[in-house]
């Protein structure tokens, strides 16, 4: 009798998760292409955002996996805790500098791969208001964003090198070398109390912190010793994340790439794509997040800085394959922007208050418009206007092939200067013949606007 009973209360759990499964999905499929297209627009416009970096690997300043590179236990790594501190925190002035640079989002480390929370959450001491600093950096992040007028993003890592049920895996500090060492290092370990602990910070900052626009999952890998969306719990997780902010933008780091719904955006990291991603043959929506210099977070002796033409090359060809630009800053341990970064924010916001009009609402030009060598071509289908992006300045002279039956008008970007123009000869005559400048304005990269019939 009592085997029976069990029998049919197994039953009837299973068809529960069954059905609760289908619903998940069902709920993540429910979006047209139309509706995500409109769900995303304001991001797709945007295509230049900030992320931050920013916990206690600040203190040591080489590297945000410093904990993992140097192997370091939950104990070595206290120090930095006992002594985060700080003093200059200031997110009002992130805020500015990240406007002012033409970012339109900012995307901060809630907590990453160390575990350490820069919210007030309930289910942790691990956090920032027990340190020496003591107030909920989140809270004032999210409330000196909202006053610019930027969209607030949290990245949330997945993976959590402090927490004591997160089981030791092959990107673990304590990683190692036999399957037999990871047993026994992993016996008291129950990664199901972990996901339970991920969930409810996931939902902590979905409720707390008014409307958040972008969530940024990182990250998984599959495989042996690794993990993948059965140890996050990804769909269960993704349902929750839909239902309390329906309007949020998520990240492919969840490894759910292959369901509907289970993703926003590619993520391209540290790399310039080749062409327009593609998925199933359509292009889908991408976003590359980069680094000024190699590392995420702040690094004090890293001097692989890269320059503000190379970065503005980055944004601009970013928006010529249909994509976004994430660019990170590592704050010191003092709450500042590392100055090399706040140089190149300046010189990127000076390019971007003369010429923003070929980034924002900008995309891929249509194939039969053809770019010139050395230069790279931007649209806006709304306005249809077309922008010419001249990486090294042409000496007076510069052609553009079968345009001339396009063509309404041509202006400098940053000065709205008219271009003048002639017609080719014979079997060119639908070219153009543009006469610019001799000497190059003083705009890093110079910017031709062609205003389309
Ligand atoms: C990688 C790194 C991480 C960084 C992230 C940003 O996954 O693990 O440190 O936060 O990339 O995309």
């Amino acid at each position: 009798m009592k085997n029976k009973l069990n029998i049919r209360m197994i039953a009837l759990l299973l068809l529960a998760t069954i059905a609760f499964q289908s619903t998940v999905s069902a709920q993540l499929k429910a979006e047209t292409p139309e509706q995500k297209t409109k769900r995303m627009a304001w991001w797709t416009d945007a295509r230049f955002g900030m992320f931050i970096h920013w916990g206690l690997y600040a203190l040591p300043a080489r590297h945000e996996w410093v904990k993992n590179n140097e192997r370091m236990t939950n104990e070595q790594y206290q120090k930095y805790f006992e002594e985060f501190n700080p003093d200059l925190y200031n997110p009002k002035e992130w805020a500015r500098m990240a406007k002012e640079a033409g970012m339109k989002y900012v995307v901060l480390t809630a907590k990453h791969h160390e575990g350490f929370c820069l919210f007030d959450s309930k289910f942790t001491d691990y956090k920032a208001t027990n340190t020496p600093f003591g107030k909920d950096i989140i809270r004032e992040y999210v409330d000196a964003l909202r006053a610019e007028g930027l969209k607030v993003g949290f990245y949330y890592s997945l993976i959590d090198w402090h927490h004591p049920d997160y089981t030791i895996d092959r990107v673990h500090p304590q990683r190692q070398e036999t399957d037999s060492a990871y047993v026994r290092l992993n016996k008291n370990r129950d990664m199901s109390k972990y996901r339970a602990y991920l969930k409810n910070q996931v939902r902590e900052l979905l409720t707390n912190y008014g409307e958040i626009s972008v969530i940024w999952f990182d990250f998984s890998f599959p495989g042996k010793n690794g993990k993948d969306h059965n140890d996050w719990g990804s769909e269960d997780l993704l349902k929750m994340v839909r239902t309390l902010q329906p309007g949020i933008i998520i990240d492919d780091r969840l490894d759910l790439k292959e369901m509907d719904g289970g993703w926003d955006f590619e993520s391209p990291e540290q790399y310039k794509v080749e062409k327009w991603p593609e998925r199933n043959g359509k292009k889908v929506a991408w976003e590359t997040c980069q680094t000024f210099s190699g590392s995420w977070g702040y690094y004090r002796d890293e001097n692989t800085w890269k320059s503000t033409p190379q970065l503005l090359e980055l944004l601009i060809e970013s928006v010529s394959k249909g994509g976004n630009l994430l660019l990170n800053v590592g704050p010191t341990a003092r709450g500042v922007f590392d100055f090399r970064a706040q140089d190149r924010l300046k010189s990127m916001g000076e390019w971007m208050k003369y010429n923003n009009r070929s980034i924002y609402n900008c995309t891929e030009a249509p194939a039969d418009f053809v770019a010139p060598a050395n230069t790279i071509l931007t649209y806006n289908e709304h306005t249809k206007r077309l922008y010419v992006h001249l990486l090294s300045y042409p000496m007076g002279n510069l052609t553009l092939k079968n345009m001339g039956d396009k063509v309404k008008y041509i202006q400098f970007l940053h000065d709205a200067s008219e271009i003048k123009y002639r017609a080719g000869n014979g079997a060119e005559r639908n070219n153009l013949q543009l006469q610019l400048p001799v000497q190059k304005p003083p705009v890093e990269i110079v910017v031709l606007e062609v205003i389309l019939k």
